[in-house]
């Protein structure tokens, strides 16, 4: 069976946060899971490129478009690959593949009646890149919900694509396909949003050049809505390509609630249009909010670094916990204290637990080789009847897009299975001598509970079964679906260790107490999302910081500033934006630690002059005692560190 699923396609005019990285985990975990059975997956994920936001963020980062987007798309790869997304491919809607794809079907439209050209009179909101009647505002700003911004007056010559044409076939379509929009709550939104009618949609743009372009009206780019829909089928070659013939239509399009308004009308028909055949499914989640409330986004200053995160908790926790916390339907709560207590009470209490105690167990009474079984009793049924019940509800749920009940049901099984544990205490087992075959059957199910807990779990953690595997001294080839409910599967005889702790238990404080050692112009440097900011999510508007208090020259000359070089300098573990240095000031050789490791590698650094703070009191950072600070500067997502030509030698001092 062929599975294609998507994510949507990401504006890449801020890094990806931990509320971006929900849709693609979950798809990711549901992706995996039709590859365990053995499904022929394709697995789309991308981003969209060619949106006005994009300009305007370059724009306030003085810097060219495109160079911009290749370096947050450069941030994004580097996020999935952290979390272990297994995408098949990543579509940029800058690419040609892309952009030919779009003209050659904008012209189809065009000629044959579906496209025309008029005029645009009315509002638009760039952050949304959503056009807006006036009728529809909210005292005059932008009526969707979590955004509330200012929108701009738009009176242009514009091609217009007649959505009111195939407004009946589309409630058509709906009415007689209850799964196209999924959940019940967001097609019940949507039926209402097209029984209140559909105006014809403007789908070019004349006052910026960035995008693509129509082909027979060069002044004109494309719309980036109309644009980045057609990535679902441009990735797969349409219209000849092989893959577009073997995988479209999509199973799912996943994707927030934000958008699904868009997936839900504008994509179908121009599918319809097209005469193609339409997704089954579009699926809308909620959203991951902070404790405060507000959708995590960059614009509310809420988003925490998704790297740091990963480096301290690890992907499978990290994911875990996105697919674990959101119900269906519902919006879910992100903070890091959720992260953690989920870690230590269903990673580290329920699982890691149960693996690290059975596994000791089999250890200490067997010397690590897993027993041949004796007779079944009730107890080892029961395991075996959950473990299928479990699973298919795993299956329904990862069908309907439900990671969190699915994990939910796993979990009922590894709470079953800790039970179990209590309920036969080997302990008492292995001190009667008559038990002993009671005990091999126990250890062997103990292993059994292991491989299956492994299994089932393998879509949402990938981390683990090499983890798992490794402790079983096996190989990945037991990690089967189909046999996830099925006993009897390892063989006796093998080996296993008792390995470290899956899990182990964290104790936030740490962290937080770290947190409060770092400097205020570290911060500044350190966690730039973390300064809570009133620009918007899509356009930063260029903001400068305000010009501090005025100081006297005595107190200017306190500060020490000299010229140091830089004689090595390395990433500083589990964290990814701090660089350690070795710098050489006035013959003294000094470690500083700086917040520089997102904008340079290490080699780039080594033999540059730079201009260091010498006097500031030292401080530990990661455990590290920093005796300085090394000056950058930096306006958005930019950062660069003062450098000075090499004339003059390290301990000079600047005044
Ligand atoms: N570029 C469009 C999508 C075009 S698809 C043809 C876009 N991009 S976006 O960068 O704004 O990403 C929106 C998606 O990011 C949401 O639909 C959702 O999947 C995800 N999320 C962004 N913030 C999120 C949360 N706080 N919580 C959950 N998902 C979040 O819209």
């Amino acid at each position: 069976m062929k599975y294609y699923i998507t994510t949507p396609i990401f504006y890449p005019n801020s890094s990806p946060h931990i509320g971006t990285a929900y849709t693609t985990v979950a798809a990711d975990a549901i992706a995996r899971y039709h590859r365990l059975r053995g499904d022929d997956v394709y697995f789309l994920t991308g981003t969209d490129e060619n949106a006005q936001k994009i300009v305007r963020t370059a724009e306030a980062n003085h810097t060219d478009p495109k160079i911009y987007v290749d370096g947050v798309v450069k941030r994004f790869k580097e996020l999935w690959l952290a979390l272990d997304i297994s995408n098949d491919d990543f579509i940029r809607t800058t690419e040609e593949r892309h952009q030919k794809v779009v003209q050659q079907i904008f012209t189809k439209l065009y000629e044959q009646g579906d496209i025309y050209k008029s005029e645009y009179s009315g509002w638009y909101c760039t952050p949304c890149e959503t056009f807006w009647m006036e009728n529809k505002l909210i005292d005059g700003k932008c009526p969707n919900e979590d955004c509330g911004r200012d929108v701009e007056l738009l009176k242009e010559e514009s091609y217009f694509f007649r959505l009111s044409k195939y407004q009946g076939a589309l409630l058509k379509h709906i009415e007689e396909h209850p799964d196209f929009i999924q959940p019940i709550s967001r097609r019940n939104e949507m039926l209402r949003f097209i029984e209140g009618g559909l105006e014809d949609l403007c789908v070019t743009r004349t006052t910026f050049q960035w995008g693509i372009k129509v082909p027979f009206d060069p002044k004109h780019v494309v719309y980036v809505w109309l644009d980045a829909l057609i990535n679902y089928i441009s990735a797969l070659g349409y219209p000849d390509g092989e893959n577009y013939k073997r995988y479209w239509p999509a199973d799912v399009h996943l994707m927030g609630k934000d958008i699904v308004r868009f997936h839900a009308v504008i994509w179908p028909i121009i599918l319809i249009a097209l005469e193609l055949p339409l997704p089954k499914t579009i699926y809308g989640h909620g959203w991951y909010l902070s404790k405060e409330g507000g959708k995590i986004s960059k614009s509310r200053g809420n988003v925490q670094d998704s790297f740091e995160l990963i480096q301290r908790y690890g992907s499978d926790a990290i994911r875990y916990f996105l697919l674990r916390e959101m119900q269906v339907g519902s919006d879910g709560t992100y903070s890091e204290d959720n992260v953690v207590e989920r870690l230590n009470s269903d990673l580290a209490n329920d699982f890691g637990n149960f693996v690290s105690r059975s596994l000791a167990m089999v250890v200490k009474y067997r010397d690590g080789i897993v027993p041949s079984p004796g007779q079944d009793g009730s107890q080892e049924q029961e395991l075996k009847e959950l473990s299928h019940e479990v699973k298919i509800n795993v299956e329904k749920r990862l069908e309907a897009c439900d990671p969190a009940t699915a994990l939910e049901e796993i979990w009922r099984f590894v709470a079953r299975c800790n039970k179990y544990v209590d309920e036969t205490a080997p302990w008492a087992l292995a001190k009667q001598e008559e038990q002993r075959e009671r005990l091999d059957t126990v250890l062997y199910t103990f292993v059994e509970c292991i491989r299956v807990m492994a299994v089932l779990t393998a879509p949402f953690m990938p981390g683990l079964p090499p983890r798992i595997c490794e402790l079983l001294s096996l190989d990945e080839s037991i990690i089967r679906w189909e046999e996830a409910d099925q006993w009897g599967i390892l063989r006796h005889g093998i080996k296993v260790k008792k390995g470290e702790q899956l899990f182990p238990r964290i104790d936030i404080s740490q962290y937080t107490a770290a947190e409060e050692t770092k400097t205020v112009d570290q911060d500044q440097n350190i966690d730039q999302t973390q300064a809570p900011k009133e620009t918007s999510d899509s356009v930063p508007a260029l903001e400068f910081e305000p010009i501090k208090e005025e100081i006297s020259m005595d107190d200017f000359a306190k500060l020490d500033l000299r010229i140091a070089k830089i004689l090595s300098a390395e990433k500083v573990e589990k964290t990814d934006k701090l660089m350690k240095l070795e710098v050489e000031v006035a013959g003294v050789v000094r470690t500083v630690v700086s917040g520089i490791a997102k904008h340079y590698v290490p080699e780039d650094l080594v033999n540059q002059y730079v201009v260091l703070v010498a006097n500031l009191k030292p401080t530990k950072l990661r455990g590290i005692m920093s005796e300085g600070m090394i000056l950058a500067a930096s306006q958005g997502e930019v950062l660069e560190v003062l450098m000075l030509n090499k004339d003059l030698p390290g301990g000079a001092r600047v005044k």
